[in-house]
Order: structure tokens, then sequence, then C-alpha cells
């Protein structure tokens, strides 16, 4: 093995002086955090010091950091054969299609597209549904995140994604169903009507599809309400697009009810996007839609290099595999109902929590200056946040306001874990 130097100066150093500025820009805290070793939900820094993971390395780590079924399942194909590229078969990459639309609804027939990042698969999502509609117009919540390629971020609503460079024409935004401080209030029906006017006056009244992340993650943890993706999506199917849901965040049974999102709204997708907790940390990815959609795009090649790779999805096996035998999902909806019970609990504590909400293990505390006028209070978040570090948490800060502290652990948090958090969490608050 290549020596690795673990020292802080020669990281920052290292990464300063070789890392362009756009992969530099992520520094959450004042001071560098390095991680050094991951174990089922906690970390440990180059110092040992432990922490509790509530954020999941941004959801990558579904099932536990170093899972040993994941790991097994990984070691074994990694010495077997690294990669099978897409021209040739293995039945790795196939049983594991067999395996994620056995997760879908029934009746319907899909198939699976692997990619390597969310990003990839949120653009092929589009250029399916353009492909297959013949339209070219597309709807996105305002505050959206779907990814960082040119598609994916063309349909991204936070400003602080998307970059000063043309992105991809035909894109509308509607307002944020959120209840909390949208713009129309509580109410569904606004919204919908909002999803009409855009309609009639942002698009050519012909639409390739809406986009929707059941649980807007980056835009700071906001589950859609009841209602709101049903009658978007009838809209939309009425103006001829196709119903596309990003999985990417809140799939695999993080919102606990359910094993993916959108099935708490009473809608089937015709193409369903999942990524990031797929692999437990391989790069794994993938685009599964209803066999016709997807067949519009038979005529032309399209690959990616390492999309179905044997060794990640021999990970992603493994991770349906020990969501179900552990019971992940179920662990999700009991962990994560005592876990918001716990934040409400502090809200009542500390004033500056303006909301608290979430669906199983994917919750937020909302910072506010003033709980009658909501307006957001980045600055108490980020002391708060710089607290939870201090106090062995990883959380992250999250919203367009970045106001916002995002809980979403490996989904084998543990009821134990619920206590040792919630004290953390109370003397972060205490100390900020
Ligand atoms: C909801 C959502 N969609 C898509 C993506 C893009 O995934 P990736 O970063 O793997 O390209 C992300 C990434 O954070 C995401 O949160």
């Amino acid at each position: 093995m290549p020596e690795t130097d673990w020292s802080t100066a020669a990281i920052v150093a290292r990464r300063n002086r070789y890392y362009s500025a756009s992969q530099r820009k992520f520094q959450p805290y004042e001071t560098p955090l390095i991680l050094r070793r991951g174990q089922g939900q906690y970390l440990w820094d180059e110092t040992g010091k432990q922490y509790i993971d509530l954020l999941a390395m941004n959801l990558c780590i579904s099932v536990g950091h170093a899972h040993p079924k994941v790991l097994q399942a990984v070691a074994e194909q990694m010495a077997e054969l690294p990669h099978c590229t897409t021209m040739f078969y293995h039945p790795v990459p196939a049983h594991l299609a067999e395996e994620l639309t056995a997760t879908m609804p029934a009746d319907y027939e899909w198939v699976v597209h692997f990619t390597t990042s969310g990003s990839e698969a949120i653009d092929l999502a589009l250029m399916m549904a353009r492909s297959y509609t013949g339209n070219i117009d597309v709807l996105a919540l305002r505050s959206s995140y779907h990814g960082a390629t040119f598609g994916a971020q063309s349909v991204t609503g936070i400003a602080g994604f998307r970059h000063c460079v043309p992105q991809l024409g035909g894109v509308a935004f509607v307002a944020d169903p959120n209840p909390y401080r949208g713009v129309f209030g509580e109410a569904v029906a606004p919204y919908l009507d909002e999803v009409d006017q855009a309609i009639g006056t942002a698009t050519s009244g012909r639409l390739a599809g809406m986009i929707v992340e059941p649980v807007q993650g980056y835009g700071g943890i906001l589950p859609c309400p009841d209602g709101y993706i049903a009658g978007a999506f009838e809209r939309v199917r009425a103006a001829g697009g196709l119903g596309i849901i990003d999985e990417v965040q809140c799939g695999f049974g993080r919102t606990g009810a359910h094993f993916w999102g959108f099935e708490a709204h009473g809608v089937v997708p015709d193409i369903a996007v999942m990524a990031k907790g797929f692999g437990n940390g391989f790069p794994l990815a993938a685009v599964v839609a209803r066999r016709a959609v997807a067949e519009s795009m038979a005529e032309k090649l399209l690959f990616h290099t390492h999309g179905a790779n044997p060794v990640a999805c021999a990970a992603g096996r493994s991770v349906l595999r020990v969501i179900r035998e552990e019971k992940l999902q179920e662990n999700a909806t009991i962990v994560g109902a005592a876990l918001l019970g716990r934040l409400r609990e502090l809200q009542q504590r500390h004033a500056v929590i303006g909301d608290v909400r979430g669906r199983g293990l994917m919750l937020a505390i909302e910072l506010v200056a003033d709980r009658r006028t909501r307006v957001p209070d980045a600055q108490a978040a980020a002391r708060v946040f710089e607290a939870t570090r201090r106090h062995g948490l990883v959380v992250s800060k999250s919203g367009p306001y970045r106001n916002v502290l995002r809980i979403v652990p490996p989904l084998c948090l543990s009821l134990a874990d619920v206590d040792e958090v919630s004290a953390r969490l109370e003397r972060a608050f205490a100390a900020a």
C-alpha cells in the first residue's frame, strides 16, 4: 500500500494545493473533520474520537458502515472479476435488476438501467421522458436538488447549486408545497393551481414530465404533503408528460412506512431514480422505468462505463437483502418515531427551533430567529452545527437558507442511540 500521511496539516495542504475550487468548496465546519473509520452507525476521526453518524455520509450508508455482508459480497466479486463491461453478459447485475424491480409496484413491467451516480441517472430519466413523449418541457420544484451534471443541475432549483453557465432549456419551476414556509401556506390546492399555471404559461402546454423528490432532501427535508404528487402528476399526464420520482435520498426504506417514498402518495411513477444508499458506499445508481418508456431509447447506443459494474451490483444485492433480513425499514419507522418525539421535546425547550419534521429516519430541525415570523436563522444553525460536532454528532446544514439541520443516519440507528443523540443535541443547543 502507498504510505498515507494522516496529519491534519498535510491533508489540508494537499487538498488546498491539488483539489479544484469546485471540489474544495465543501467545508462545513470551521476546522476540518478528518474521518478515519466507520462501523455501523458510528464514525471515528483520526484522533480516535467517536461520533454518531446522523448524516450516513450524505445518505450513502444505508445499512451501516463496513457492514460485514456487504464487505464479503464486494470482496468476493472484486477477487473474481472487478469489472465486466456492459457489452458482455454477467449474472450479478441481471439478478440485481430483477431484485430491484421486485420492490416496485406489481402489475407493471419495470426495467432497469444502472449508472454510477444519481446525476447520471437523473439525466437519463430526463432523456427517457423527452424521448418517449416527444415533448421537451419539464416541471421541477423550486427547492429541489437533483444533481451536478448539466441535465440534473437544470432541474435543480436551489441557486447555490446552479453554476453560472447555460442550463438545459425547457425547465419550469413551481412553488414547493411546503406547509411551514411555502408561499401559499398549508393547503395543497393552491400549489396544484400553480402547476396548472406553470403548464399554461411557462411551457408549450405539452410536457415531457415532472420530477419530484417525495421528501425534498437538500430543500431541508420537506415531505410533500398528501395529495400533492398525485394531483401534480394527474395534471402533468393530462399534458402528455410522465411522472418522474427522485428516490435518491428518500428511497430504500428510509421513510419507514414504505420502501419507496412515492408509495406514501398513492402514485405509481413512470420513471424512478435511485442512488446513494443503494451501494452502501459503493457508487451505484439506477433508473427504473416502465418498459414502454425505456423502449423509446432502443434505437441508439447509450452506456455508462461503470454502470452495471458487478462489484457495485454485488453491493446493491447485499444491501437489498440486509434491509430485508435486519428489518431496517421497520427499524427506520420505530427509531425514527422515537427520535422525532425527542426532537419535538427539544423544540419545547429551545425557542430557536421553529419546526421539526420528517418521516422515518429522514428528519430535520429548522432554526428561526422568531417563531412567529419564521425568519430563517442561518447563524444559529451554524453555531449549533459546530456544537454538534464537539458533542460527537455528525449532522448537516441544509435548505435554501442553510438554517435546517438534516438528520439522516444509517438505517441501523438504534433506540439506545436515540437517548444518546437527544442528550448530545440538548447539550449542543444549550452550548450554542
Ligand atoms: C435527491 C437527489 N437526487 C439526485 C442526486 C444526485 O446524485 P449524485 O450525487 O450521486 O450524482 C442527489 C445527490 O445528492 C440527491 O440528493
